[in-house]
């Protein structure tokens, strides 16, 4: 059986870090384990176009393992050509780089591993969070430039006790942002899902539903987005919900970045309409070297938290999705029950919710 892998390039360092399991170099730890069950392994990161490993191996896999930090976009089109797949795994959480509605059409099973970077996730929205709000970027590369001008970083500078934060979305990620967040004494916690959390959990949080979206984020200070990326998410973040927000807020992304649209928000930063953007996913990955998010500020000159897409991938998250992609494999060779909370695509049909409906 041909596995597939389309995988992030190491270089140097996965070469001197071994715990980088999620890099072509270090290819999930899976080689000698797949190669003793006698299945041909590819392992690449050319994924781009026609001549791409990605678009040649396709073909003829069974099974397709890929990472949303370098995403191999399984377009319709490639299901299509893919006449042997019938398994596609996703190293880490979020599967939008696979069509799913060409999935269910063709019966490709589709399986993340559930749960294996969600802490590492939360705690990198807090520290957004946090960032954004108290002005740190500026401040520290300030430093690095040898000034020292406290006024100039103080001015725009604020506690984020007593203030309004809300998650779109209060799933696995959405409510560890919310219970994280509980000491530091906000004013009050929001979220909005099409999901109610369970009433112990909401309470357990001190969490308040909002139903209604633009009402939702007039209300918060900070918006943290930690829904999937469907096709009611898809630019959900836009110009018309931007003239929404409160003036000022503070707005953080690490769900996809397609769930905002990447002008409006570079617009509405530029305007002071948002106070700060942070995050690590972007509407193309790698981002383009002039892709207005890298370098977008807020009129005091900071606000940008931008990063690469790393915070699922810390080597904690690698150790838990590379196991959890070895369980995956170890389920579907020996014909064996799934763990149904990995499971996004069964066979033909939709088994979570999180995706919406088709
Ligand atoms: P989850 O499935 O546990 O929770 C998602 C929640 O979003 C669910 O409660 C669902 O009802 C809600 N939702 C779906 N559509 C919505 C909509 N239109 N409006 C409001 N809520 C909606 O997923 P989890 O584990 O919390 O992950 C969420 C997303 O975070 C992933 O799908 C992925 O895109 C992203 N992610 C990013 C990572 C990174 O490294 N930056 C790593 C892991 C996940």
């Amino acid at each position: 059986m041909k596995v597939l892998a389309i995988l992030y390039e190491g270089g140097q360092a996965a070469a001197e870090e071994p715990r980088l399991l999620g890099t072509v170099q270090n290819q999930l730890g899976l080689r000698s384990y797949l190669e003793g069950l006698g299945h041909e392994f590819i392992v690449s990161s050319s994924k781009e176009g026609p001549d791409s490993d990605f678009q040649k191996h396709i073909v003829d896999a069974e099974v397709l393992i890929t990472t949303p930090f370098h995403p191999g976009y399984l377009t319709r089109d490639l299901v299509e050509k893919a006449k042997n797949l019938k398994l596609c795994i996703t190293a880490g959480v979020g599967s939008d780089h696979i069509d799913l509605n060409a999935a269910v059409d063709h019966k490709i099973q589709v399986l993340e591993v559930s749960g294996s970077n969600v802490v590492s996730v939360a705690e990198h929205v807090v520290m957004s969070i946090l960032l954004l709000v108290r002005n740190f970027v500026p401040a520290h590369e300030m430093i690095e430039r040898g000034d020292w001008q406290v006024s100039q970083i103080a001015r725009n500078a604020f506690d984020l006790e007593n203030k309004v934060v809300g998650t779109i979305g209060a799933g696995r990620i959405g409510y560890r942002v919310l219970q994280r967040l509980v000491p530091f004494d906000c004013k009050e916690l929001l979220y909005f899902d099409y999901t109610p959390l369970p009433a112990e959990a909401q309470k357990a949080v001190g969490a308040r539903r909002v139903e209604d979206l633009r009402e939702f984020v007039s209300q918060c200070d900070v918006v943290t987005v930690n829904c999937p990326l469907h096709e009611g998410t898809r630019g959900l973040v836009n110009a018309e919900l931007l003239k929404h927000f409160k003036r000022g807020a503070w707005l953080v992304n690490t769900a996809r970045g397609a769930i905002c649209d990447k002008d409006a928000v570079a617009e509405a930063l530029a305007s002071g309409q948002l106070s700060g953007y942070a995050g690590d996913v972007w509407n193309v990955q790698p981002a383009p070297k002039d892709h207005v998010w890298r370098t977008a500020k807020n009129p005091l000159g900071g606000g940008n938290g931008m990063v690469p897409h790393y915070s699922g991938t810390t080597l904690d998250a690698q150790a838990r999705y590379a196991s959890g992609v070895r369980s995956i494999l170890a389920n579907y060779f020996g014909d064996q029950q799934q763990d149904p909370a990995n499971v996004i695509v069964g066979l033909g049909e939709y088994v979570t919710k999180a995706y919406g409906q088709r």
